[in-house]
């Protein structure tokens, strides 16, 4: 089959996230980089994509431009990311689902829980796909982690403790800086800092591997550097509709803490423990015995991390490629659509809408209860109650 063509919003020269899309996307053959619209500078989103390779008439300097641009040819793209800057993921992904188009949207999804529940809503009526960008859930070991889980072999799971603690917004001499003060600011960030940005990626791997969704939650936050309005620490209790127990820390004021994701999952006959700086080895305690590590890359793990994995054992795989594992998904999710066949079962994990929409309901579970001394909130989005 030929290859499918994508499309990137957002990700210009110089940005966080661009260079791991375009690596990830790139990296199995499925998709061609064929259309962009890669930066807020019109010239510099044009001058750039033709430096990646775009052809001229694709190298967009704006996303409306790209919409109507791909809309108006015979072979449109088959997917777009959108990996812009927060406010404006929900307008720009609506537009493309709108126009028939699959969407891959970095998180957070939307600013609110109304828009979250729109996309859902359209992206039901419209058929089309929209993936959220939790990218540390393609990981091959989480995949794996996920599969154990699923067949019993830690028993029901009782507790899972999640965290996602940096340090890098530690100093106080920051406060001013305008690259990190928008993240403290209620006008550009919303009602959540250190939870809407780092703590949702948390929650997701929670969701993810236990494949139970989160009911009732309870928060403390704190700004620890006291200017800031919004928190740089929250520690969330939660409780999931599967009867399990959750703890979760986010912090960016964890000196010495780099990117600090890790999730342990503790059941009735064993635990397992596995951190995104080293994703390449699952820590896995039956309940009495020994620790094992599982590396990745061993043979016949599970259907879902022997999919996902590509270099040789022993040698490290890191986050472009768990992103990449996103994309193979979608790459199976859209080539089973044009085929008329369903799709690889091991294939149909990347995240949706819904759980984007999970975590805005979080988010703003997580700020209510923070302001009401750690109330217990409901979590859920009101069209799942
Ligand atoms: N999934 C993850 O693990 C992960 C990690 C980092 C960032 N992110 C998310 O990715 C998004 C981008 O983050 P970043 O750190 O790369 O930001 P960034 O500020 O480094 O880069 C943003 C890019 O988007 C471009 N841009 C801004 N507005 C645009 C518009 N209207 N049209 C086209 N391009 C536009 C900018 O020119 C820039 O190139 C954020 O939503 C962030 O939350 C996700």
């Amino acid at each position: 089959m030929a290859k499918l063509k994508w499309g990137m919003i957002g990700g210009g020269e110089g940005s966080q996230i661009g260079p791991a899309h375009r690596l990830s996307a790139g990296l199995d053959g499925y998709f061609e980089f064929a259309a962009g619209a890669l930066d807020h500078r019109p010239a510099a989103g044009r001058e750039f994509g033709q430096r990646l390779g775009l052809s001229q008439d694709r190298s967009y300097g704006d996303w409306r431009e790209m919409l109507e641009g791909e809309c108006g040819r015979d072979e449109p793209i088959d997917l777009v990311t959108v990996a812009t800057p927060n406010a404006t993921h929900f307008e720009i992904t609506k537009a493309f689902l709108e126009a028939g188009f699959h969407v891959l949207c970095e998180k957070p999804m939307t600013m609110t829980v109304e828009e979250g529940e729109e996309i859902v809503r359209l992206a039901g009526s419209t058929g089309k796909i929209c993936a959220v960008n939790y990218g540390y859930s393609g990981y091959s070991l989480v995949r794996h982690m996920k599969a154990m889980v699923a067949r019993a072999d830690i028993g029901k799971v009782r507790l899972v403790m999640a965290e996602f603690a940096h340090g890098h917004h530690a100093d106080a001499a920051d406060a001013d800086n305008p690259r990190i003060r928008w993240r403290y600011d209620p006008a550009q960030a919303g009602v959540s800092a250190a939870f809407a940005d780092c703590g949702i990626h948390a929650l997701h791997m929670v969701s993810f591997v236990t494949g139970q969704q989160v009911e009732q939650l309870s928060a403390d936050i704190v700004s620890c550097i006291p200017s800031r309005e919004l928190e740089d620490d929250a520690m969330v209790n939660f409780r999931m509709d599967g009867g399990t127990v959750g703890r979760l820390w986010t912090s960016a004021i964890a000196i010495g803490r780099q990117h600090g994701l890790t999730l342990q999952v503790f059941g009735e006959t064993g635990g397992l423990r596995w951190a995104q700086e080293q994703p390449n080895q699952l820590f896995y305690t039956p309940l009495n015995g020994r620790m094992q590590v599982i590396e990745r890359g061993e043979t016949n793990l599970s259907p879902e991390a022997d999919r996902t994995t590509r270099i040789t054992i022993g040698h490290a795989e890191g986050m472009p490629l768990a992103f990449a594992n996103i994309y193979a998904d979608l790459a199976e999710a859209i080539r089973a659509e044009k085929e008329g066949r369903t799709v690889d079962a091991a294939a149909n994990l990347y995240p949706r809408a819904s759980d984007g929409l999970r975590s805005m309901a979080a988010v703003f579970a997580v700020a209510k209860s923070g302001k009401s001394n750690g109330a217990w909130i409901d979590a859920r989005p009101p069209m799942f109650r």
